[in-house]
């Protein structure tokens, strides 16, 4: 009786949005990588991205929304609603001769969406395998794809390694010459304006910039002749070609009438790359890290109609698999069984406190490191990864490299409300919190899988398939 009930209340559930002829939000989710906390005009004046800002500042603001701390982690993280330590990606990131991938039979966000009747589109990276047809965007829940499987290439070349790099669904195809940002926003604002308003749309952006390699239009980078240090001002020149390319594309939204019902999410993938112009202050330690400065994603949410308390930073805990399960319930999908996200909507719409009680940095069994927090504390164990904190450069700065070189504990605690530069280790003077996560995480471990980290092999060498990097080789 109770299962049929459930059955119906389900059912109910599912159709009768769709019977009051309410159509599920267009949902924009912009993936910003590599980008640092202090890299976005919000947090840092010094850097030029007005229309981020606006949009952050007339939104709400994430204060304690983490990700992970290298980018296919983080993607999958976002994608799937698993912790990497659920799905074998919790170890750096799949390296270009790497036959590795989000394992098929996990059900990505865009393959719930399309179930509910949007029309599914991805515009940039990746970075979650492409050895064999079975793994890439196209077939996984994504109608058009266009951009580059690795995890990085150059900006102009669209080349990495010995190969390009480069589609339109599974086609390759030449863009000469063009900067990744503005092909990425040209071709946004074309699926925008001939999208069919009546039907749900999903834009998946994630976007190249800011990773290195270091480089951008020359207009961009003149926007700071104040800055001396090369890296910094070119990278900030980075940031300000994404923001006026947010700015195209949700002009576009605009133009095409989409912005009454429309969710609009921002996120970095993880910290910014220390030694490539990024910048985490006050945050500690960078890209690679399960220190804050890796770990802590700048973010925000908008939307003019859908969020109704707006224009404040909520400090409430997040993690990247909370925005898969917002995103589902903001469509109306129920939460599928087992996930580790939980839906943040509440939090998004009306400010309610977060639904998440501790954030999992990691369990990576190769680096020997995992990581915790509750909403006071976080421990680490084993090595957390360099911890700099990275000073803004000096007008004549020539070299941003800095490292710390005392041996640290392999047990840290650290107090993010009074502490989050993490600069004083609490683990000596409380034992208790230190046992009380210890037992967190242990639980976690209990649950984890190992991480999956083929050696790398040269069977997808470009040079086998015409100079270009594309499945074929597992
Ligand atoms: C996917 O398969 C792997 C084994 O290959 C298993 O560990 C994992 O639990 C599966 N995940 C899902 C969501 O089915
Ligand atoms: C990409 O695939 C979609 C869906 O099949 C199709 O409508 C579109 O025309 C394709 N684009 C190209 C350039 O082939
Ligand atoms: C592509 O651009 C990158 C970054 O500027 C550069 O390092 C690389 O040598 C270029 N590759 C080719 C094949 O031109
Ligand atoms: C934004 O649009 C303007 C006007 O069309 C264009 O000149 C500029 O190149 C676009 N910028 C990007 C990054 O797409
Ligand atoms: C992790 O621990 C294993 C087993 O103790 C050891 O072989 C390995 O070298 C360690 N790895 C790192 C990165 O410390
Ligand atoms: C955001 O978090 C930082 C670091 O914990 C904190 O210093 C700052 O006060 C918070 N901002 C707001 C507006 O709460």
């Amino acid at each position: 009786m109770r299962i049929i009930l459930n059955y119906i209340l389900v059912l109910l559930y599912l159709t009768l949005p769709l019977c009051l002829g309410v159509q599920p939000p267009h949902i924009v989710f912009t993936l910003a990588d590599d980008l640092g906390w202090n890299d976005l005009g919000f947090h840092n004046p010094a850097v030029l991205t007005p229309i981020l800002d606006k949009f952050a500042n007339e939104g709400v603001i994430f204060n304690n929304s983490y990700v992970q701390p290298m980018c296919t982690p983080s993607r999958s993280a976002f994608l799937t609603g698993y912790y990497p330590f659920h799905t074998g990606l919790q170890h750096k990131v799949i390296d270009y001769w790497q036959a590795n991938y989000l394992q098929a039979n996990y059900t990505i966000l865009p393959q719930y969406l399309k179930k509910r009747g949007y029309v599914t589109h991805m515009v940039g990276k990746w970075h979650l395998g492409f050895c064999n047809w079975k793994y890439v965007p196209t077939r996984r829940g994504f109608d058009t794809f266009y951009g580059y499987y690795q995890g990085c290439e150059g900006h102009f070349n669209r080349t990495v390694e010995n190969g390009y790099d480069f589609r339109d669904n599974d086609t390759v195809v030449y863009a000469n010459g063009e900067y990744s940002t503005k092909l990425f926003a040209d071709r946004a604002i074309q699926i925008i304006e001939n999208h069919d308003p009546s039907t749900p749309l999903f834009l998946y952006l994630p976007f190249q910039n800011v990773h290195f390699p270091v480089e951008v239009p020359k207009q961009y980078e003149d926007m700071y002749s104040n800055i001396h240090d090369t890296k910094r001002r070119v990278y900030s020149g980075m940031a300000s070609a994404m923001d006026e390319a947010f700015g195209n594309i949700t002009s576009a939204l605009e133009r095409k009438g989409l912005t009454n019902n429309l969710l609009l999410g921002f996120s970095s993938d993880n910290g910014g790359a220390l030694g490539f112009g990024a910048n985490n202050l006050p945050l500690r330690g960078g890209k690679t890290t399960i220190w804050e400065g890796g770990t802590r994603g700048i973010s925000f949410a908008h939307s003019k109609t859908l969020i109704k308390k707006k224009g404040y930073t909520h400090n409430g805990l997040m993690h990247a698999v909370d925005w898969f399960s917002t995103f589902l319930e903001a469509a109306g999908i129920p939460q599928p069984a087992g996930i580790d996200g939980v839906s943040q909507w509440k939090m998004w719409t009306d400010g309610a406190p977060s639904e998440r009680l501790e954030v999992v940095h990691n369990i990576d069994n190769i680096a020997n490191n995992s990581a915790i927090r509750d909403k006071q504390y976080k421990l680490i164990l084993g090595d957390p990864g360099p911890g700099p904190w990275e000073p803004l450069p000096k007008l004549d700065d020539t070299d941003d490299d800095i490292e710390i070189s005392d041996p640290l504990p392999d047990t840290l605690l650290y107090d993010l409300i009074e502490d989050p530069g993490e600069h004083n280790n609490l683990a000596d003077d409380l034992p208790d919190v230190v046992n009380r996560l210890k037992a967190r995480l242990d639980y976690y471990k209990s649950t984890a899988i190992p991480a999956r980290y083929p050696p790398n092999t040269p069977a997808g060498d470009p040079a086998n398939f015409g100079g270009v990097w594309g499945p074929g080789w597992c």
